[in-house]
């Protein structure tokens, strides 16, 4: 019996060192590189750049003015006080309770009745990006034959995500490149002409990559349309506190359609706000029309969340429930967060005076009139592709600079160059 066992084994081993090898790497052979991320590839192709003088305008992370990551005061402080306090048990499925509730009343308001009433379904997500994936794969399981309208342009990976879950894309009017402001006749179009029902992608504030956002006016009018066509408002809010340096203010979008009883989803990230990019925290709600609903809703937002990940990480999640919780510590970060922004506000007045002075003849009157991270400076591909080749400035080639990466050393630099390369136009 033995040696038959043996026999085998040694017919297996015989196989494998001949035709198995090459059987083995067969399994892969119609794999092709996939593209590169539009975004993190420029930043590839920054870092791998030798030159002194470059600057990295791509990325959507703040930096201070010395162009270094910052790490929030209010965060040091809330690490200071978990560190060894923290155990390393699983989160329930759902997340942090206590960081849940606390960045529901961020969106819906410190004493919304929603809130009291339970009526929103919410789980802690793996930052905004996981709360949108979530909300996709809710969306198609739940509402199967429903298509997502998505704003031109947006976000990339908003089409990735909504593609990944299956759930067909159309798109809306948003961005009027020769204005570089909203298009708001053609989106009120869109919305109208769309089937009754339909489900929206809206940036809540700070909209990327276009740094342009309806007034607390058209607000109004968009949701009083949403009424009238009974469509579902899905707001991704990446930028809270962002666009005004005021985290309540930058909430008026999602209020105004909480006032119009509108039943919202909402994806929001701690990523920018918080500086916890690499944590992955973030929450998506749901808002139900009772308490029961509400229960049914999120349960089947955990049964997605299992299979996927089982539960979210729980450091982050920590760290956001010690500073929201703590009213010290949540004036600390709304300071904090108004100085992220300030700065940024500064670095748009100072490109924009910068490039005046330099007696460019093209209006840059946007720069300063968009708002939030970002400036969609309508820079051309082949414009872009001149900074980074003569220049070595690193952006993405629809012309998005990223101004939390402007700084007093580089604004100078930074106009210098984009005056060069638009003066013929
Ligand atoms: C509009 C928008 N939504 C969502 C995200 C998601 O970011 P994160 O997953 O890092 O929270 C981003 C990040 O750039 C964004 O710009």
């Amino acid at each position: 019996m033995a040696s038959k066992t043996a026999a085998i084994c040694r017919g297996i081993s015989r196989r494998s060192s001949g035709f198995g090898v090459r059987s083995m790497s067969s399994w892969w052979r119609n794999v092709e590189p996939a593209p590169k991320d539009p975004i993190l590839g420029v930043t590839e192709a920054f870092l791998a750049d030798p030159s002194p003088n470059k600057v990295n305008v791509g990325v959507g992370a703040y930096r201070d003015d010395n162009g270094k990551p910052v790490v929030l005061e209010c965060v040091r402080e809330a690490e200071r006080r978990i560190i060894g306090n923290q155990n390393m048990e699983y989160l329930p499925m759902g997340g942090s309770v206590k960081m849940v509730e606390e960045t529901l009343k961020l969106a819906y308001g410190e004493n919304s009745d929603l809130i009291k009433e339970k009526r929103i379904a919410a789980v802690q997500a793996l930052s905004g990006t996981g709360a949108c994936r979530l909300f996709a794969d809710f969306q198609k399981r739940f509402r199967p034959d429903s298509q997502i309208y998505i704003p031109v342009p947006t976000w990339a990976n908003h089409h990735n995500i909504w593609r990944d879950a299956q759930v067909p894309q159309r798109t809306f009017h948003y961005y009027h490149p020769v204005s570089k402001g909203l298009d708001f006749a053609s989106l009120m179009d869109d919305i109208k002409n769309a089937p009754n029902g339909s489900f929206f992608l809206l940036h809540a504030c700070a909209h990327n990559p276009t740094g342009v956002d309806p007034t607390e006016e058209q607000w109004r009018e968009i949701s009083y349309q949403f009424k009238v066509k009974d469509h579902f408002a899905f707001f991704d809010m990446a930028y809270q506190g962002f666009a005004s340096g005021d985290p309540e203010r930058d909430a008026k979008s999602i209020r105004i359609f909480l006032e119009d009883g509108h039943l919202i989803g909402c994806a929001q990230s701690y990523a920018k706000n918080m500086g916890l990019y690499g944590q992955r925290v973030g929450c998506l709600s749901v808002l139900c029309e009772d308490e029961k609903q509400a229960v049914a809703v999120k349960s089947q937002l955990q049964q997605i969340a299992r299979p996927m990940y089982s539960n979210p990480p729980s450091h982050g999640a920590l760290i956001i429930s010690t500073i929201l919780s703590d009213p010290d510590l949540k004036n600390l970060w709304l300071k904090e967060v108004k100085v992220m922004a300030d700065r940024i506000i500064g670095m748009r007045t100072a490109l924009q005076e910068n490039l005046e002075r330099l007696g460019s003849s093209l209006s840059w009157e946007h720069i300063t009139n968009q708002i939030g991270m970002f400036c969609y400076s309508g820079l051309t591909p082949e414009q872009v592709d001149r900074l980074t080749n003569e220049f070595h400035i690193y952006l993405t080639r629809n012309g998005r600079i990223s101004m939390a990466g402007v700084t007093t050393g580089n604004v100078g630099y930074l106009a210098n160059a984009i005056h060069e390369v638009t003066k013929s136009a």
